[in-house]
């Protein structure tokens, strides 16, 4: 009875814990499966960035505490920030959870689940439930174990594993910024970075096991090993880094996320002119194109100083892509200043953006300004924006046909038919492909695209 289904909500720090988790918990002897409805336990990875997210969750919860009705050794545990974000008072919705475990203590879920199925297997009821949501000191360095096989590692038919191709690092937790609207200071608790070794080992021994592209990873990756690390010929901590996983012989692509937009000086644009693995996509969190709404934001630059970042990275880089997050509806904002982010949005043509209607996160400064924006003003801002996105991304997709992209082939896709990868700008491509082609960059002339997705046929003598 040792089989764990985790189900992650939000970004992509939540996806890295949940897999740190799970690795730990294999090496325990865990088994980790892939349906929930066939699990003894079940961990809810939890985000706290909006109310609806939290709501998803504890909807989630609920209804499947009523399995423990049934099967009383069923074990229900909530992880991540809303655990941390709420606590025990979560038991006030949900008496019958076992295991509330918090940022960071992740580390500690396979001691606690090695508890409850001693206390289990002895006969004794599960009883009270755990909760640890306690700040721990070097806490950052614990997410570090991955699921990817080893090389030549064999499945359970003796059949050799393919290597998995992209792989998250987590380089730092936690952010100092305090924004107006956002709760991650409070979920993540104060910046703290891992040893700059450390990741780097980490990064080779994903290569060893073909792992080519890393997604390095932390709540505001730009400003890594400020406290720890000093600016060596103008060059940041956080580039440094870069340059050095840059340097690791397997490592074909390097990526990250989020950065802030005040990280971005002359020593990281320049790093997308220098270091080649360094994809040509930057997500660049705009939030507000209103001046008066990022200073109610506590955000430290203006929209001319945003759209110069923008613009210094399309001169070193004419082919970059880009991303963004933008809040719509933040309290007291006008039409007018609303009309300043699409004006924003339109010149900075994005290829990606993920739009935002505020939500309203108890304690945080925002929550308690007053003027707050109707549902239904959010509702029609977010649609200009949404829509201003899918021409971009429809216009960028059409100028690719009948180009040749370098694509990192990752797997199977969805229907198991064919094959997906994604370009250096991470445009996700789907074609025909072969199972040995699995972690190479190939070429593909793209032939016809969605919003979303590009297809086309590979480029090689033989395929
Ligand atoms: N309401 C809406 N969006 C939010 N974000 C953070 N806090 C809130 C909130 N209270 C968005 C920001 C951030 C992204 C991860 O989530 O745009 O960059």
């Amino acid at each position: 009875m040792n089989r764990v289904h985790i189900k992650t909500y939000g970004c992509q720090m939540n996806e890295r814990d949940s897999e740190a988790v799970a690795a730990m918990l294999r090496s325990r002897g865990y088994r980790i499966v892939n349906s929930e409805d066939d699990c003894d336990i079940l961990l809810l990875n939890t985000c706290s960035v909006r109310d609806a997210a939290e709501q998803k969750a504890i909807g989630k919860a609920g209804f499947v505490a009523h399995r423990k009705k049934k099967d009383p050794d069923f074990v229900l545990g909530i992880l991540g920030c809303m655990a941390q974000n709420r606590g025990a008072s979560l038991l006030d919705q949900l008496p019958d959870v076992d295991l509330i475990v918090g940022t960071q203590k992740f580390h500690q879920v396979p001691d606690y689940l090695d508890n409850l199925r001693a206390a289990r297997d002895a006969g004794l009821p599960i009883g009270e439930t755990i909760v640890d949501i306690a700040e721990e000191a070097g806490s950052q360095n614990t997410i570090k174990d991955h699921l990817a096989p080893e090389a030549g590692a064999l499945g359970t038919d003796g059949e050799l594993l393919a290597p998995q191709v992209n792989a998250f690092v987590s380089i730092q937790q936690g952010c100092n910024m305090d924004c107006a609207f956002c709760i991650v200071p409070k979920t993540r608790g104060d910046e703290r970075s891992r040893p700059m070794d450390d990741i780097v080992a980490e990064c080779r021994s994903l290569a060893a096991r073909g792992v080519k592209e890393v997604t390095l990873l932390g709540q505001i990756v730009t400003s890594y090993g400020r406290r720890d690390y000093t600016h060596t010929d103008g060059i940041s901590p956080f580039v440094q880094l870069l340059e050095r996983v840059n340097a690791i012989d397997g490592i074909e692509r390097i990526r990250f996320t989020s950065p802030h937009p005040r990280g971005f000086k002359d020593d990281l644009v320049q790093a997308y002119g220098r270091l080649e693995k360094l994809c040509e996509y930057v997500h660049l969190p705009m939030q507000s194109g209103s001046d008066r709404i990022l200073k109610a934001m506590n955000r430290p630059y203006s929209r001319e100083r945003y759209r110069e970042i923008v613009e210094s990275l399309r001169a070193v880089r004419p082919d970059m892509y880009f991303s963004t997050d933008i809040i719509v509806g933040f309290p007291g904002e006008t039409d007018e200043e609303f009309e300043q982010t699409r004006e924003l949005f339109e010149a900075c043509n994005y290829d990606m953006a993920y739009i935002f209607k505020y939500s309203i996160r108890s304690g945080t400064p925002a929550a308690d300004m007053g003027d707050q924006i109707p549902d239904s003003v959010k509702e029609h801002r977010n649609a200009v924006l949404l829509d201003i996105l899918k021409k971009n991304s429809e216009r960028r997709n059409a100028a690719l046909l009948g180009t040749i992209e370098e694509v990192l082939v990752e797997g199977p896709d969805k229907t198991g038919q064919r094959f997906t990868g994604r370009t250096r700008g991470n445009r996700v491509c789907i074609f025909d492909a072969q199972a040995r082609l699995i972690g190479q960059r190939v070429p593909l002339k793209i032939e016809r695209s969605s919003v979303s997705t590009l297809y086309g046929e590979l480029q090689l003598a033989g395929v």
